[in-house]
């Protein structure tokens, strides 16, 4: 699925209806390039699991816990992971495996140990259509 947006309220809003659908153990992989509106779409999936501390990137934590949704929300942001050892130190299994929703930013650097099944969720600009616009790739794996 392809969705196209024009602002950061748009890609806010499509990260918070996937917040309003999402279930336990859901993993979602979030990829794009810096300031593509990563975190923008993570804190709509937050406010859709009915999240309301405020959600930023987790920059020196790789892993930000947040209880009290609907469900769990485990917001990775992987960007600094200098080892994939740092992973299991953080309990990245663990999660993933349990009843939250997780969400990893910038993914693809973990790939060998993502989940088989999850939802890739990539955000790309294209300049050609404007500043603002965002194309959002939603995909089942
Ligand atoms: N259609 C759009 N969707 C999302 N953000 C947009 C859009 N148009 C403009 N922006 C702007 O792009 C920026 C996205 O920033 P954001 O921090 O979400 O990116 P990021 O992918 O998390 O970056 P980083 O990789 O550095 O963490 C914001 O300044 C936002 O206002
Ligand atoms: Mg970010």
């Amino acid at each position: 699925m392809v969705i196209e947006t024009r602002s950061p309220e748009e890609t806010f809003a499509v990260g918070k209806s996937l917040g309003e659908k999402a279930f336990p153990g859901q993993v979602l992989t979030l990829t794009g390039d810096l300031g593509v509106g990563k975190t923008v779409f993570t804190q709509g999936l937050a406010e859709g699991l009915g999240i309301e501390e405020p959600v930023n990137s987790p920059t020196f934590t790789i892993v930000q816990v947040y209880e009290e949704g609907r469900l769990p929300f485990y917001h990775f942001d992987v960007y600094r992971i200098g080892d994939i050892e740092e992973m299991d130190e953080v309990g990245f299994e663990e999660y993933v495996m349990g009843e939250g929703v997780s969400l990893i930013e910038w993914a693809n650097l973990i790939e060998e140990i993502l989940p088989e099944r999850r939802t890739n969720i990539l955000i790309e600009k294209d300049l050609t259509q404007g500043f603002d616009y965002r194309r959002i790739t939603i995909e089942e794996q």
